[in-house]
């Protein structure tokens, strides 16, 4: 079937343009969810950076507040996203509430799971 094989070069075509930008950082993510992983890094830099560490070498300016690339171990960071909806409030004064939107959730837990690799 000619037809066949046309189809079969335009996927591996499409699969070879992919590569270079998907493949080299995060194995497995789409475009869209490396969006996302962006996305979630500016969050990170603009709100949280002052006081928390939200790189994978920086330590935190504040130093009570934990490394997001640790939150992992304490938790699923998933699990942060109903917390970060309705306002993370830690029970300390440092820690103002911050309440995201829900496409700031899941933008920044794509972060946060970012870090883990
Ligand atoms: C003004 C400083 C400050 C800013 C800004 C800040 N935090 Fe925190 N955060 C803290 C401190 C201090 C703690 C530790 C609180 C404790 O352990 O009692 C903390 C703890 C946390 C924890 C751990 C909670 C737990 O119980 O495990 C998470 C998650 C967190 N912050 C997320 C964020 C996010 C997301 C942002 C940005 C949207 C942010 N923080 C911005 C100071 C801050």
């Amino acid at each position: 079937m000619p037809q066949r094989k046309t189809l079969w070069a335009g996927c591996v075509l499409a699969l070879a343009a992919c590569i270079p930008t998907g493949g080299a950082t995060l194995a497995g993510l789409s475009s869209a969810e490396m969006g996302q992983v962006e996305t979630g890094r500016e969050l990170a830099q603009s709100y949280c950076a002052g006081c928390h560490a939200v790189g994978e070498q920086d330590s935190s300016p504040l130093p009570e507040a934990p490394a997001f690339r640790d939150l992992h171990h304490r938790y699923p960071v998933a699990h942060l996203a109903e917390s970060l909806a309705e306002g993370i409030a830690v029970g300390h004064p440092a820690m103002p509430e911050f309440v995201l939107e829900p496409g700031e959730v899941e933008a920044f837990i794509r972060y946060l799971e970012s870090l883990e690799e």
